[in-house]
């Protein structure tokens, strides 16, 4: 592969650099609807991410989460998350991250997800493993449900919340516990690392998890949608694990299902 995963790798560091540096400083916050943040640092970050990608890859479409990305016809996508966690960063909270994904013909084939704040980068390429700061992953070898710790998220838009809520009051009752943490790229490198067992979330954005979903299958791990169907990167849910509790899992969330049901 040409080198596409190298050139991410050094604009992550770059924008993450920039967070970095932006999250010490007094910050203004907008918002794009009611509770949905957005700061000076994710249109800096994005801004810059984005000119940089056009720089080396001018033939390449690029979609980033603030609208600033390149919508070109090209076999390549470049899913951008200027600043996953925004709600953590407006709140002085040191839990985010910068990520990008390549997409080739529909498929996933570069990822990166890098943690300024903790230095964890993050990287994965199709058939050739997933790393973190080159260090080569695998999920986790968890088989019990009863002994996981999983994680999840809720969109910042109230979307399926109650839903969402009694999934975790379930899967609380029935495993260590739940973290919602606050940004959903690192989650599933959390998967990937074998820090969680597994992840879920329902609504979810292509730029959130197009690096992060191949983070987890490149460390031997499963992703699916919230029914056990392939994983779809332009679908709203996500939910991915280690494999071995993944049909545990989904029982649990088709049996909160049936019984809203009835
Ligand atoms: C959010 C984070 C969060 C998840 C939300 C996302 P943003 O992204 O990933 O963990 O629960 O659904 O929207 O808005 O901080 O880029
Ligand atoms: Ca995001
Ligand atoms: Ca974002």
């Amino acid at each position: 592969m040409p080198n596409y995963l190298s050139t991410a790798v050094e604009i992550a560091r770059e924008a993450g650099a920039l967070l970095a540096e932006l999250f010490t400083q007094p910050m203004e916050i907008s918002y794009k609807r009611r509770s949905d943040l957005v700061t000076v640092a994710d249109r800096r970050s994005e801004a810059l991410i984005v000119e940089r990608l056009r720089g080396h890859f001018p033939d390449h479409a690029i979609v980033a989460e603030e609208g600033g990305g390149h919508r070109t016809p090209s076999d390549y996508c470049w899913y951008v998350d200027p600043l996953d966690g925004t709600t953590n960063f407006a709140h002085g909270f040191p839990v985010f991250s910068v990520t990008l994904g390549l997409v080739y013909r529909g498929e996933v084939i570069a990822g990166v997800v890098y943690d300024p704040t903790r230095e964890e980068l993050f990287t994965a390429e199709r058939g050739a493993g997933a790393y973190l700061n080159n260090r080569r992953l695998q999920v986790s070898r968890t088989e019990k449900l009863s002994e996981c710790l999983v994680a999840t998220g809720f969109p910042p838009f109230a979307t399926n919340h109650d839903l969402n809520i009694q999934f975790y009051l379930r899967l609380t009752e029935l495993s260590h516990g739940i973290r919602r943490a606050g940004s959903a790229a690192l989650d599933l490198c959390s998967v990937a690392a074998g820090r969680f067992d597994g992840f879920w979330e329902l609504k979810l954005n292509p730029w959130d998890k197009a690096a992060g979903s191949l983070l987890v299958t490149e460390a031997g791990g499963r992703v699916s949608d919230i029914q056990g169907r392939p994983f779809n990167l332009l679908g709203d849910d996500v939910f991915a694990s280690n494999g071995l509790v993944h049909d545990q899992m989904l029982e649990v969330l088709a049996e909160v299902l049936a019984q809203r049901a009835k």
